[in-house]
């Protein structure tokens, strides 16, 4: 079966000599010498600083609410993963939905605008697959009302707006790690935090809220990456450049041999195009049914993300329908894009919509 996404393994050899070291350190977790060195790897790799290693994207996030201490409503997108929505509520905040802009797929800074109020007192709005948001704009937004921007960045570890890494923008932004994206530390993820002060406040909260030996300075939770995560991360850094070249050649392939077929996100052209995942959207949910049926036929699995909206699911407080996100979710599809798509499997995508459309 080819899955959207594949797991990666760095070099064997090479794992095997950091959990070597990691043996020989006697150190396993707690802010150990390898999360340190992923940290300042990934500060210069990406260009950013005040990076923070997490125990995973949603902790990411859940982190990044906490350490902003704010309470109220933060306005975010319907149609991402559902952390985006559940680290919002888990964290004592109201989520409330601004709806998207159905060619990119982001969230559109005209909703966001309409849906502001007293109780406001954040955007979180995700680059959806990786697509850079309307960023200047939300940033005005931010600016005129006094909010926060906290950006979901999962999608986006590959992605450079206006010439600098995507993770810069925002109050706080953070990206997950998992094993499915282009760059993983099995589970896990970072955070990254404009403000030095909130920063120095962020690694105490991730460590249970203590701030010495013997010392409990605030409420904390247990957000640490560990060292057998950090050593995967090391070593995928390594290979990233072989990793990204792999996964251009499909998307080549797709942009170029499926265009009659279906259509596809609206990139932001100030933004480098990612490489993370490649959705294709259907005139109806019928054809985006048959289309992947006939894929499962020839071991494809091709999945509808993200379905389903996130103003349908039971936790939020139901206002408006997201029209947008609601239509989108019934009608797109994403196929895989990684090193395990063989050019045979490419070929059957295109002869499936070929057939099918
Ligand atoms: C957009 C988005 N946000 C958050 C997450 C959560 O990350 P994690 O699985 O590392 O908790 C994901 C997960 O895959 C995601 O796609």
């Amino acid at each position: 079966m080819t899955y959207v996404t594949k797991v990666y393994y760095p070099d064997r050899e090479k794992f095997k000599s950091y959990i070597d070291k990691i043996y020989d350190s006697g150190w396993l977790t707690n802010n150990g010498p390898l999360v340190q060195e992923l940290e300042k790897r990934l500060e210069e790799y990406l260009g950013v600083k005040n990076l923070l290693c997490v125990a995973s994207g949603t902790v990411g996030l859940e982190l990044a609410y906490r350490t902003l201490g704010m309470s109220g409503e933060v306005i975010t997108t319907p149609f991402s993963y559902v952390s985006t929505t559940s680290a919002i509520a888990a964290t004592g905040y109201t989520p409330v939905f601004a709806d998207i802009d159905i060619e990119t797929f982001n969230i559109d800074p005209k909703n966001i605008e309409k849906t502001i109020n007293e109780k406001t007192c954040a955007i979180a709005p995700c680059h959806v697959f990786g697509n850079a948001c309307e960023i200047d704009e939300i940033d005005e937004i931010a600016k005129k009302h006094d909010l926060k921007v906290v950006y979901d960045t999962s999608h986006a570890f590959d992605v450079k707006y206006k010439g600098e890494h995507i993770l810069n923008y925002g109050d706080i932004s953070v990206i997950s790690f998992h094993a499915t994206k282009i760059f993983h530390t099995i589970e896990g993820g970072a955070i990254v935090i404009k403000d030095d002060e909130l920063y120095e406040k962020a690694k105490i909260i991730r460590n249970h809220g203590s701030d010495g030996p013997d010392s409990v300075a605030m409420l904390g939770i247990n957000g640490k990456m560990n060292e057998v995560e950090a050593a995967m991360g090391l070593c995928m850094l390594d290979e990233e450049e072989q990793i990204q070249s792999d996964r251009k050649k499909s998307q080549d392939f797709y942009a170029k041999e499926l265009k009659d077929y279906v259509t596809f996100q609206k990139h932001n052209e100030d933004a480098t195009k990612s490489l993370t995942y490649f959705p294709i959207v259907f005139r109806s949910h019928e054809e985006m049914d048959q289309v992947r049926a006939a894929l499962r036929e020839h071991d494809i699995a091709a999945r509808q993300y993200f379905y389903p909206s996130l103003d349908t699911i039971p936790f939020v407080e139901k206002r408006e329908p997201m029209v947008n996100s609601r239509d989108l979710a019934e009608r797109i599809l994403v196929i895989p894009m990684h090193s395990g798509v063989e050019p045979t499997v490419a070929n059957i995508i295109k002869e499936t919509l070929n057939r099918i459309r």
